[in-house]
């Protein structure tokens, strides 16, 4: 299958890339030592903030200092327009994404909704009805017709996920529009499926299937959640690879935003990748990589990316490396309440990864000894071979799913009984 652009787009090589656009949500911050502006985390106990402006499901409070993810630059606010420009919103930035420099198209099978009806589905966007909040803005869970997508009583017909942008920026647009045009055209098994968009009185809402079991991010470091069993950590990594490989190979893309917020679980715990607001189109005529804004998440970032705006295919799985890193210690990427050495997942454990001895220190208490060594053992070699700082040395997708697959098979790696069973 080719890509899923209707017409061409050049990459973006301009000197954008290392010149920073200001445009972060007020949650998110850029680094200026790295060449990025912005703030610094913001740390607060209130509702719908962390440091990448997330709101827990059900609306209870999160520490905005639990998560340490922090988008390098994402969508735009006007509170960090003043801070990053001195007080002078800049204009516009340059189109980034991949698909806007095209208009939206027409996708015959995306449904286009009216706000009225977008409104009617989630009941008027009642706060209850929020299953989450991201640099967007807020998702909210509605109820449609399952064959003609029409607005329908909650707990009738289909469950679908509404994202509503928090702001009519620039930024949220064309993410908005990139996901349209991209999502629209593909369809894969590891992807999560959008139904319809709306444009209307200066917002932009997108809707797709309902993920009933939420993210990634919320099984592994939410309080109160069951620890995922070592073989269903397994069949989300395995999942998540396959659709990494699909927009590798099959779309020739770069998705730029793998984390583990981004990976959503259906009631069987297939794992889908979402969010394509920021994919970008690859390397072309024989290149290595492109050259970008830089833009993802503190923590997941590709090292020769943040430094550089270098974009590789396989900055893709260095993400890939940092989130089965997560799943198998059960720790974030970035975790400022860690002591300062330990703040960063990947500094602090990968010269851990080498020694059985020291795994099994790292490894989630949540796995109890219900995990095959072996198996994690195998993981570990395949999370520093994804982390190794010179990209061209990273496996690519497909060599990192063929290894999972083969771990998956190891035969010592059905829990033990515990006593009395
Ligand atoms: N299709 C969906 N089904 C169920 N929950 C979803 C869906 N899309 C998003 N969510 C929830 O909303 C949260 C916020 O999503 P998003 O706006 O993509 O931000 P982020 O990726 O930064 O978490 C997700 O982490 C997830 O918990
Ligand atoms: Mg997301």
């Amino acid at each position: 299958m080719g890509n899923c652009y209707g017409s061409p787009v050049t990459n973006n090589h301009s000197p954008s890339s290392t010149t920073k656009l200001p445009t972060p949500v007020a949650s998110r911050y850029e680094n200026k030592k790295n060449g990025f502006v912005g703030k610094s985390v913001t740390r607060t106990t209130k509702v719908a903030r962390n440091i990448s402006g997330k709101r827990n499901t059900g609306g209870t409070t999160e520490r905005s200092e639990r998560k340490a993810q922090v988008i390098l630059s994402k969508s735009s606010s006007r509170n960090n327009y003043t801070e990053a420009a001195g007080g002078v919103a800049p204009p516009p930035p340059p189109p980034d994404t991949a698909a806007t420099a095209a208009p939206i198209e027409s996708i015959p099978r995306l449904k286009e909704f009216t706000l009225a009806e977008l409104k009617k589905c989630t009941q008027n966007f009642r706060p209850d009805t929020i299953l989450g909040e991201g640099g967007f803005g807020r998702v909210f869970k509605g109820w449609v017709d399952a064959s003609t997508y029409a607005p329908s009583r909650g707990g009738v017909g289909l469950a679908v996920a509404v994202k509503k942008s928090s702001s009519d920026s620039y930024q949220g647009h064309q993410e908005w529009q990139a996901e349209v045009n991209f999502l629209g055209k593909c369809r894969h098994p590891n992807l999560v499926r959008l139904l319809g968009h709306c444009c209307e009185e200066n917002q932009f809402l997108l809707v797709y299937e309902y993920m009933q079991k939420g993210s990634l991010e919320n099984h592994l470091f939410r309080k109160g959640q069951e620890p995922l069993p070592w073989e269903i950590r397994l069949k989300i990594a395995i999942g998540a690879a396959r659709g990494l490989a699909y927009l590798h190979n099959s779309e020739k893309v770069i998705y730029r935003d793998f984390k583990a917020s981004n990976i959503l679980l259906d009631p069987a715990y297939n794992a889908k990748l979402s969010d394509f607001g920021l994919v970008k189109m690859g390397p072309m005529n024989g290149n290595s990589h492109v050259t970008t804004r830089i833009i993802g998440t503190y923590g997941y970032a590709a090292p020769e990316y943040v430094a550089t705006g270098h974009l590789y295919v396989k900055s893709d799985v260095y993400g890939f490396g940092v989130v089965l890193l997560e799943m198998l210690t059960g720790l974030r990427a970035l975790d400022s309440n860690r002591p300062s050495r330990e703040h960063s997942l990947v500094d602090w454990v990968s010269p851990l990864l080498h020694k059985k001895k020291e795994l099994k220190k790292i490894m989630d208490p949540g796995l109890g000894d219900e995990y095959s060594l072996k198996g994690a053992c195998q993981a570990a070699e395949l999370i520093l071979k994804c982390l190794e700082p010179d990209p061209k040395i990273r496996p690519s997708m497909q060599e990192v799913l063929m290894v999972l697959e083969k771990i998956n098979d190891i035969k010592d790696q059905k829990p033990k009984n515990k006593k009395g069973q």
